[in-house]
């Protein structure tokens, strides 16, 4: 096979004219900045197809046939990846090299300059007597020296000997500045973007360094400071540690993917090398898109607490949709992986890794705990947040089990949520009553959010109403909250899969005859409502780590929230959330 860099793929990409290129396959029609036409890949005779230029993208809202110019060509005339490249890279006057690059790539500079600066900072991590606050600072951790300095951590001194160092060695300052080593103040001055903080080269897969993640020595913020995107660097697109966990995650047949740097240098140093984390973000489609092309099986490692917890299903999601295996596991509450392998070693995480179970099984473990299933309204808002999930299995047998599952947790009818999941048969949903006006509607919408989506989508005036009382945090149903942000923001081909496809049935059902004030103020008072129970929760949540006397002072703030809640909105029914009365 013959390898096209990736670089001239990019190239090709960006200069492709797509809705020409598709234009030769269906009739597009300009709406806004996209266009539409019905959709060849389905065949269907309404304008559910979409091209969006901005992005270089199609996408269909009804059988979900998406990708960009290069993909259009492989699916419509089936053609290979690299042939489809070199046909569009044809009609741009983009000439492709048959047997890899013949010059030197471009970007060589780039990578020597930050190759350079790894290596100077590291000596100074080393040597320089201004390192010993982050010598210490490693020492105070938990991490000897001479262990990671084969892994090439460093150190940025507060000063200016970086830029002075940078010149003695000949590399250029624009070249220091296209590599986010410099950052340029408004006077025109250069400073070093990383001053008195500790460095984790982050490398591509090539093993190449093209960033850095900077610690700060002891408080302050940000905690991380990270390299900017460049021509060698796009933090969406990479994993810290893939360069060396590629090898060890086909031995191992699985990847472990945690949330911090520290946590990748804990476990590797423990012997467990099939271990990577995003870079700052959460966790991207491309970067699960990589992990999919080095292993079957991804457990993913993060602190218990809340924001752990979301950020684990969100990247569960985001693998399921790429049809990996998934697991969870699970550390105790106040570890991180760091703390845990420190106290514990590595068969300690191996205990916890062993424990890991699917992310819906974890899901419904901890709606369970909060008794959302003892109640209907529970039950309702439980599937609403297994939902997602279920919908991301991309594997066919993963998503049956999953609807099974969810089905028997929340004890409603498998074909009931097969609908709500869109997993039904296409012969059915190509009759002309759509499954979703098959269901008698009820009075008012299974949530309030949606409540609030649908009167959103009723005009501007409606919009504008909503807005201005609920904020797009409060939705809880994730992709409730895209669609509310999106039609908030007018960028509804923004959307991700999942969440176009609520946005599309939200737009089919419309307000079907209900009464749009009424619906807003029962909206409204429900989520004013949940506002106060989350006060609630969050009181319960800091309760037992609180000394007697602040104890008695949390229980009767509770009582007091609890009080107001009960008066306000005596229609909200707080035992589906809650257990018991304040302090019980
Ligand atoms: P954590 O705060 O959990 O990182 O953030 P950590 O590695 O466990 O940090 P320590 O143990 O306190 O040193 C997880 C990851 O989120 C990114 C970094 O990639 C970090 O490793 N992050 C965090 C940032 O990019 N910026 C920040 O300000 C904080
Ligand atoms: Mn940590």
């Amino acid at each position: 096979m013959s390898l096209i860099p990736d670089d001239v793929i990019e190239q090709v990409r960006e200069a492709a004219d797509i809705v020409g290129i598709i234009g030769e396959h269906v009739e597009l029609k300009r709406t806004g900045a996209d266009f539409r036409a019905p959709c060849p890949f389905h065949g269907g005779t309404h304008r559910n197809f979409t091209v969006i230029p901005k992005k270089g993208m199609y996408y269909c809202f009804v059988c979900h046939e998406g990708g960009d110019v290069f993909t259009f060509f492989m699916k419509r005339l089936g053609m290979d990846y690299p042939t489809a490249v070199r046909e569009v890279a044809r009609r741009v006057g983009i000439a492709i090299p048959e047997r890899g690059p013949t010059g030197p790539d471009p970007r060589e500079p780039l990578y020597g300059a930050v190759a350079a600066a790894a290596d100077w900072f590291a000596r100074q991590l080393r040597e320089s007597p201004e390192a010993q606050v982050a010598r210490d600072y490693l020492a105070s951790r938990r991490v000897e020296l001479d262990v990671v300095l084969p892994l090439a951590l460093g150190y940025a001194p507060r000063g200016k000997a970086f830029l002075d160092a940078m010149k003695g060695l000949g590399v250029r300052d624009e070249v220091l500045l296209e590599a986010g080593l410099l950052v340029k103040r408004e006077d025109g001055t250069l400073l070093p973007r990383f001053r008195g903080r500790l460095l984790f080269p982050i490398h591509d897969l090539r093993a190449r360094v093209v960033a850095f993640g900077g610690r700060i020595l002891g408080e302050g913020e940000p905690k991380y400071l990270n390299s900017p995107d460049s021509p060698v660097f796009h933090k969406g697109k990479l994993l810290y540690n893939l360069h060396v966990a590629k090898h060890a995650m086909r031995k191992a047949e699985r990847a472990i993917l945690v949330e911090g740097y520290f946590d990748v240098l804990r476990l590797s140093l423990a012997g467990i090398e099939e271990v990577v984390a995003p870079l700052g973000t959460g966790l991207t489609s491309d970067q699960a898109q990589l992990l999919a092309r080095h292993t079957p099986h991804v457990t993913l490692l993060y602190d218990s607490d809340d924001a752990g917890l979301r950020a684990t299903f969100r990247a569960g999601d985001e693998l399921l949709r790429q049809g990996l295996r998934v697991s969870v596991a699970t550390l105790p509450a106040g570890e991180d992986p760091d703390t845990l392998v420190q106290q514990r070693g590595a068969p300690g995480l191996e205990a916890i890794l062993k424990d890991a179970v699917d992310p819906l099984e974890r899901k419904i473990q901890i709606l369970d705990r909060k008794a959302f299933f003892s109640s209907l309204p529970g039950r309702r808002r439980a599937l609403d947040r297994l939902l997602p999930t279920i919908r991301a299995a991309k594997d066919p047998i993963t998503r049956e089990l999953y609807i099974s599952r969810a089905a028997e947790a929340a004890g409603v009818r498998k074909d009931v949520l097969e609908r709500e999941t869109g997993n039904e048969k296409r012969e059915t949903s190509r009759t002309p009553t759509s499954s979703v006006s098959r269901v008698p509607f009820p009075a008012l919408p299974a949530s309030a959010e949606k409540a609030l989506l649908l009167l959103m989508l009723e005009g501007d005036a409606w919009r504008a109403r909503v807005v201005e009382a609920v904020d797009a945090e409060e939705l809880e149903f994730l992709p409730y909250r895209a669609v509310f942000e999106a039609v908030a923001d007018d960028a509804v081909l923004a959307l991700d899969d999942t969440s176009a496809r609520a946005y599309e049935q939200l737009r089919e059902e419309g307000l079907s005859g209900r009464d749009p004030n009424e619906m807003y103020e029962l909206a409204v008072t429900w989520m004013e409502a949940r506002r106060l129970e989350r006060q609630l929760e969050q009181l319960d949540d800091q309760l037992p780590f609180e000394s007697p006397e602040r104890q008695a002072s949390l229980i009767a703030e509770k009582r007091r929230v609890f009080d107001e809640l009960r008066k306000r909105y005596p229609r909200y029914k707080i035992a589906a959330r809650r257990r018991g009365a304040p302090g019980t």
